[in-house]
């Protein structure tokens, strides 16, 4: 059995010690699946000759002035935050969830990883929470001080975000991609909760996954991250199994968060899923909407390489396997 279905097997049983979940629970245990990396190579040391012209520096780009307001009791009366009840303890959750991210995509007391600030939000299938944790992530990332964060609806079909947003009619990520000459900058606006801005999904066209799938993506989403090192681009996107944009997507992208709905993704398509997704990427399963009774905070940790995952020959030794962990919250 593969550490992948280990895992899975092991969220399962927990589960079956549990009356069934309901529906409405705001609940999350994480599972973090990190695809192990080789260190990357050191770069080689260039020495640079003297500037034979002075350099004039390039003018910032233009802004939005446009300022959207984030309606937190709006974004919790759509079941997109959590109840004040619960907020507590899904904040603590998600911050359990972004630590490795940012860890991996900074490079801090880890290898960094290549365009690890590039974070795509994935699940199997509709409806598993793929927004819910986009917006929750991204919220919790915008508490970092040293930190901002752009959540970028590339859910363009249905665009969920932007709608939920009001930014539905905005230009955004597929007018980018069909013209070169905007400047993604002028695109991204900024919210009333420091740090966070937003990235339109745009008009969405047929094409959608072919221009997602083109380098002029690559090319924005670069430009999105080339600026600012501090800055974390989240991916809201639409589910793998059902469309191509997510393939397309996962191209550009260093980290991916794979949502699984407790008790409803079936790990057929969990399984699935991951084998569709670019090598070379770290992956880590969040599973949401878990029971009350599943202890929240606990989460099942292994580290290895995707191909090994299902070959199931990857040793579940001290240091790597599936590692039960208490999450500090
Ligand atoms: N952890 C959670 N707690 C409570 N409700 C949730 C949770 N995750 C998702 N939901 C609800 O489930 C529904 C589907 O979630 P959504 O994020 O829109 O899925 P996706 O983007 O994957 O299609 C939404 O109505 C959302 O309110
Ligand atoms: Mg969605």
């Amino acid at each position: 059995m593969s550490l992948v279905e280990r895992a899975l097997k092991k969220i399962q049983e927990s589960r079956s010690q549990v009356p069934p979940a309901h529906a409405s629970q705001a609940s999350l245990n994480t599972v973090p699946l990190q695809a192990q990396r080789p260190a990357p190579a050191p770069q080689p040391t260039v020495t640079h000759a003297a500037p034979i012209v002075t350099a004039v520096p390039t003018p910032e780009p233009a802004r939005p002035t446009r300022v959207i307001h984030i309606d937190r009791e709006a974004l919790r009366q759509s079941e997109l935050l959590p109840p004040l009840s619960q907020e507590r303890q899904l904040s603590g959750e998600y911050r359990q969830i972004k630590r490795p991210l940012i860890a991996n995509a900074l490079g801090r007391g880890v290898a960094k990883i290549p365009n690890g600030h590039r974070i795509m939000i994935a699940s199997a299938m509709p409806g598993d929470g793929k927004t819910f944790t986009s917006i929750n992530l991204a919220l919790s990332f915008a508490m970092e001080k040293d930190l901002s964060v752009v959540l970028v609806d590339a859910d363009v079909a249905k665009a969920h975000l932007s709608r939920t947003f009001g930014v539905h009619n905005e230009l955004g990520l597929m007018d980018l991609l069909r013209d070169e000459q905007l400047d993604v900058e002028s695109l991204i606006l900024p919210t009333d909760v420091p740090g966070l801005s937003i990235l339109p999904a745009g008009k969405a066209i047929d094409t959608a996954n072919e221009l997602l799938a083109s380098s002029r993506m690559e090319q924005i989403a670069n430009q999105i991250t080339v600026r600012y090192p501090n800055r974390i681009v989240l991916f809201d996107s639409p589910p793998l199994l059902i469309t191509q944009e997510a393939m397309a997507l996962s191209a550009v992208v260093g980290q991916i968060v794979m949502v699984v709905r407790a008790g409803v993704t079936p790990q057929s398509a969990v399984l699935d899923a991951i084998e569709l997704l670019g090598e070379g990427k770290s992956v880590g399963l969040v599973l949401n909407q878990t029971d009350e009774q599943v202890r929240p905070g606990y989460y099942y940790q292994y580290y290895g390489h995707k191909d090994n995952d299902r070959s199931g020959d990857t040793a579940e030794g001290d240091d790597g396997a599936l590692r039960r962990s208490v999450a500090d919250g």
